[in-house]
């Protein structure tokens, strides 16, 4: 595993939309192995591809509860609507309130390629939209109502 860089809010590559994967290859496991480990080193709860510059529909989460890895992740159904604090690895230092959905199901493949759904609420939720918002170009502070200057934040 190696650590990628992380790119940052004035890269271009962060607007632009990410490509479905079609074959889960030996670079697209690298890929995601690398990503959980630049995530961790950032101290983050979620990364995506075009974060490490890769135009590719993988995302990595991480919630306390352990790596999660995504690929081609979609929503499937969500629920309520919660305003809460996020950040982003691509912004730091800044953080705002952004209105998530309450409860989220996506559909993604794992791994193996393995169709799965996932359900999530609070930070999970939270961090699933976050991330899947990064594979189409779309940042926090697009949706942000506020922000806010906090010592610390959940950097997704
Ligand atoms: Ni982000």
């Amino acid at each position: 595993m190696a650590l990628r860089e992380i790119r940052l809010l004035d890269d271009p590559i962060l607007r632009k939309k990410s490509r479905e994967i079609t074959e889960i290859n030996d670079r697209i496991r690298i890929l995601l192995d690398d990503m959980v480990e630049t995530m961790k080193e950032a101290e983050g709860v979620g990364l995506a591809a075009p974060q490490v510059g890769v135009l590719r529909r993988a995302v990595v989460i991480d919630v306390g509860d352990g790596p999660i890895k995504l690929i081609n992740p979609e929503i499937f159904e969500t629920k309520g609507e919660i305003i809460d604090v996020e950040g982003c690895l691509s912004i730091p230092g800044r953080s705002g309130k952004v209105p998530r959905p309450e409860w989220v199901k996506i559909k993604y493949l794992d791994i193996e390629g393995n169709e799965k759904f996932l359900e999530g609420t609070g930070l999970l939720a939270r961090a699933i939209c976050h991330e899947i918002d990064h594979l189409d170009g779309i940042l926090y502070i697009d949706k942000m109502i506020e922000e806010v200057t906090l010592e610390e934040d959940d950097e997704v």
